[in-house]
């Protein structure tokens, strides 16, 4: 019964570690999953912001570009950066002011390249304005771009995606141009009507500033996971660690218990012998005693009856002994384990 309990008491740490390498296995493998969801979270945040710049640069052509189209092209000096456009109708496209000045038409599409020029130089976008069917040989569009305009054709109304440019990502958007009644002054003769997808503005952000800050945020993410990670570990190893501490003094507890329980047995054992056995022992030593003053001292018996004496009083001792007994002590006999009378009824432990 007792190496039973031992055994089961005993098994219970070992199945609390196991246990415990479980908890840390989820634990792990929750901030593992957390981390890869949260770092794509915020590289699609990455992604959005990059598109919204890029949308916030298309709008600031369209605007431009309507300014440019409600007054049907506007004039500017000719110079050498600013040539006559010559897919213009020449009608009208070269005026003199008074001073001599030569002025020339700017559709909207010549003052969106040239605002893209500016861009590009200014805060590294690049802009690019085509079609499917370009008038002008540097509006055709490149194997994105026809891609994209082809999708719009299809009812789609932005594409975007991660693109490597010159060596370096991008992320690249495009909306189409839509055939409006103002552009159609001079966009008729092509044929395209209102509502027609003239083309698309193809906006290309440099991804490297974004990709810096995204960098610094998945690195603080990373330092608050492993924090909490590690916290969790710690957690886990001082709960089991305390646990076992508490399981195992409640066995030491439930140990002395039991000692105290076969103690209470004993007790009560120990008493009833003695209750039975005093009488008949004093009787013995009585009628003894009493033998002993018939015989003369040096008589033969006399000697024998002296020995059942000391044998008796040596059984009252015992029997004083057992009720004596404070702990529970075992010795070893060939029969099995007895209580040591000897050693439970003394205070002192360490007597062997
Ligand atoms: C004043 C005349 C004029 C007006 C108005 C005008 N365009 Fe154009 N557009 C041109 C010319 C000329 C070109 C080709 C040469 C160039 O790129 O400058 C062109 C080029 C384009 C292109 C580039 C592709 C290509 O064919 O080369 C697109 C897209 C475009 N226009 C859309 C529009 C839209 C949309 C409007 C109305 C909001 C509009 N245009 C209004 C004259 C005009």
């Amino acid at each position: 019964m007792e190496k039973r309990d031992k055994a089961a008491r005993n098994h219970k740490p070992i199945r609390l570690w196991v246990h415990a390498v479980g908890i840390i296995c989820v634990w792990s493998l929750f901030i593992v999953i957390s981390w890869v969801w949260l770092t794509q979270v915020i590289h699609s945040g990455t992604l959005e912001t990059a598109r919204i710049e890029a949308r916030t640069a298309f709008r600031n052509d369209l605007i431009y570009r309507l300014w440019n189209a409600n007054h049907g092209g506007v004039y500017a000096p000719v110079t050498l950066k600013t040539p006559p456009n010559k897919y213009l109708e020449p009608l009208n496209r070269e005026i003199q002011t008074p001073e001599g000045i030569t002025l020339t038409k700017i559709n909207p599409a010549y003052m969106t390249r040239q605002a893209h020029e500016i861009a590009a130089q200014t805060y590294g976008h690049k802009g690019h304005i085509t079609s499917l069917t370009p008038i002008c040989p540097q509006n055709a569009p490149d194997p994105w771009e026809t891609m994209a305009l082809k999708q719009f054709e299809n009812g789609e109304t932005e594409v975007s995606s991660l693109e490597i440019m010159d060596g370096t990502d991008h992320l690249r958007l495009m909306r189409p141009l839509i055939t409006e009644k103002k552009c159609l002054t001079c966009h008729a003769e092509q044929g395209y009507k209102q509502g027609d997808i003239r083309g698309g503005i193809s906006i290309s952000i440099p991804m490297a500033a974004h990709e810096a800050i995204e960098k610094a945020n998945i690195m603080t993410l990373s330092l608050i996971y492993i924090f909490f990670w590690i916290t969790g570990l710690i957690g886990t190893f001082l709960s089991i660690f305390f646990l076992n501490r508490q399981i195992r003094r409640r066995h030491s507890a439930e140990d002395q218990l039991l000692q105290h329980e076969k103690m209470e047995g004993a007790m009560e054992m120990a008493g009833a012998v003695c209750h039975e056995l005093n009488q008949p022992l004093q009787m013995i030593l009585g009628n003894s005693e009493i033998m002993l003053l018939d015989l003369e001292p040096d008589h033969p018996m006399a000697k024998r009856i002296i020995r059942i004496q000391e044998q008796v009083k040596r059984m009252s001792q015992t029997t004083r002994n057992l009720i004596k007994i404070t702990r529970y002590e075992t010795k070893q006999f060939p029969q099995g384990t007895v209580i040591d009378i000897d050693m439970a009824s003394t205070n002192d432990k360490t007597k062997k």
